[in-house]
């Protein structure tokens, strides 16, 4: 395909690639898988203060949220409001695994397109529940949808990227998921407005982009691994030629032939996901969800104006806040495109833990010296508390929300690659759903305390970047294991023993 320059792919100067314009192509319209994921996560926020809403499914917060001298903290803490927002994610954990077996089985792009149509199935239901049962079911089908999109969206951006380029490609799927986040804010404040249907409205919205994958997967290509893995090579090599823009793919095709010859020997992926040699990847790309979702983050993204409602803000200048931070988090997301190829994943990682401590530091002292239990922020100390959360989710947006995705999709060998990414993102959804399902209610319980909750977890998770990440820039995807792996002061204990 037409144009771009001639690179070599990450560490291995044999493979020749160009960034083309269809690679371009392949990338927007896969990542608008992730725009969807965005949209569902900042939608649920704003869907969940709307009165019309409230009254609808759940009069009790509503009841509740009317009586002006409640507790500032406990007003939204409902165990159904909460399901609301957090069954998706539960829905999600469970559907990555059966789409891992697509993704293995029938490759990425038919996943895709599964997860598009489980997303109109799913936006259908919700946006025209009648009652809760539609309504949770809706979420669950969205769920399934975010589930097969989020596992094989990455996946697809790793495979099809020249390895110089991969990080940046892949963060692409953060950066759509920010945009979704933000465009659900956008729309979040204008629906709030319109009586008595505006969260129809707001949930009906992932149908457009839903739309948008369903179609636009049409004209994308399969990877070439996921070809060569399921014994179409002559596809898998022309399909190779037309991503990399060059007609000499010969180095780069043997080495997928070669490690799609050894992927093929393993019969049982899970259980060598359990041996000693698979225990970095898996270990890291375990504990990063844990701690991307540790960092507190979603109690933002989620409960936004709620949150920003709950110290002190009228409703729309809740939602107004919102759309600020979804500002922020798209632009920071751009930066960390910008440098996950150049300053390499550990020092992002290392950088925004000491920026995200600071902020939750101080948001939680101004919390608990200033609102108090049924006190309102004055209006400079709330304006600190938006510029702090902005803070924090720029340090957030460029380097442990999208190195979340990127390392696990780059550091499995390819015989569980799959497998041990299905894992990852479930064990992602599994720590989603807990914040979500909890959250209202830690506020509740803890307080500001909750902001010195999330505090410790960034220290644990500074220290085990610091320690045990290790760094995978330019590193050749096939290559991880000789790379790295082996040099690493900690985890070549693990490749001697299973070598
Ligand atoms: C996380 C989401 C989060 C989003 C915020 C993603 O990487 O997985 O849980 O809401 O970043 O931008």
């Amino acid at each position: 395909m037409a144009g771009g320059f001639v690179a070599f792919s990450g560490d291995s100067p044999a493979f020749q690639a160009k960034m083309t314009v269809y690679v371009f192509i392949c990338v927007v319209i896969a990542a608008v898988g992730g725009l969807i994921f965005g949209y569902d996560i900042g939608i649920s926020g704003g869907v969940t203060a709307m009165d019309d809403f409230l009254m609808k499914f759940f009069p009790a917060v509503y009841e509740r949220k009317k009586q002006a001298h409640e507790d500032n903290y406990c007003k939204y803490d409902n165990q159904f409001l909460q399901l609301f927002t957090s069954s998706l994610y539960l829905a999600a954990l469970v559907a990555s695994f059966f789409a891992s077996a697509t993704c293995s089985k029938l490759g990425r792009k038919p996943t895709m397109q599964l997860a598009s149509v489980f997303f109109l199935i799913g936006v259908g239901l919700a946006s025209g529940a009648a009652n809760m049962y539609m309504l949770i079911m809706g979420r669950i089908l969205l769920g399934f949808g975010v589930g097969f999109g989020n596992q094989a969206v990455p996946l697809f951006l790793s495979e099809i990227a020249p390895a110089r380029l991969r990080g940046g490609l892949n963060i692409v799927f953060q950066l759509m998921i920010t945009i979704g986040i933000l465009i659900a804010s956008v729309v979040n404040y204008f629906t709030s407005s319109i009586h008595p249907y505006g969260w129809r409205l707001a949930l009906g919205g992932a149908g457009i982009p839903a739309l948008i994958l369903l179609f636009g997967s049409l004209l994308i290509c399969e990877t070439p691994t996921s070809l060569i893995e399921r014994n179409k090579t002559e596809e898998g090599k022309a399909t190779l030629k037309k991503i990399r823009g060059v007609e000499d793919v010969d180095e780069e095709y043997q080495s997928l032939v070669q490690a799609c010859e050894f992927a093929r020997q393993v019969k049982d992926p899970y259980r060598r996901l359990m041996k000693p040699e698979s225990r970095p990847p898996l270990v890291i790309g375990l504990l990063l969800q844990l701690f991307q979702q540790f960092t507190g983050i979603n109690a933002i993204m989620f409960y936004a104006p709620v949150l920003f409602q709950t110290v002190g803000f009228g409703n729309n200048a809740a939602l107004l806040s919102a759309v600020i931070t979804g500002s922020v988090n798209v632009v920071s997301t751009l930066v960390g495109i910008l440098l996950v190829d150049r300053t390499g994943r550990r020092f992002l990682l290392l950088q925004a833990a000491v920026q995200m401590l600071s902020c939750q530091l101080v948001i939680g002292i101004i919390l608990a010296k200033d609102l108090g239990v049924k006190g309102t922020l004055g209006k400079t100390e709330a304006m600190i508390v938006v510029i702090l959360v902005c803070v924090y989710v720029m340090g957030f947006a460029w380097s442990w929300g999208p190195l979340g995705w990127l390392i696990p999709s780059e550091t499995f060998p390819l015989e569980t690659r799959t497998e041990g990414y299905a894992l990852a993102v479930s064990c992602n959804m599994f720590f989603t759903f807990v914040i979500a399902q909890a959250f209202l209610s830690m506020l509740c319980a803890m307080k500001s305390g909750i902001f010195f909750f999330f505090s410790a977890w960034i220290v644990v998770m500074g220290l085990f970047a610091l320690f045990f990440v290790p760094e995978t820039k330019g590193v050749s995807i096939d290559d991880i294991k000789d790379s790295v792996w082996k040099r690493h002061w900690y985890w070549k204990r693990f490749m001697l023993r299973g070598a």
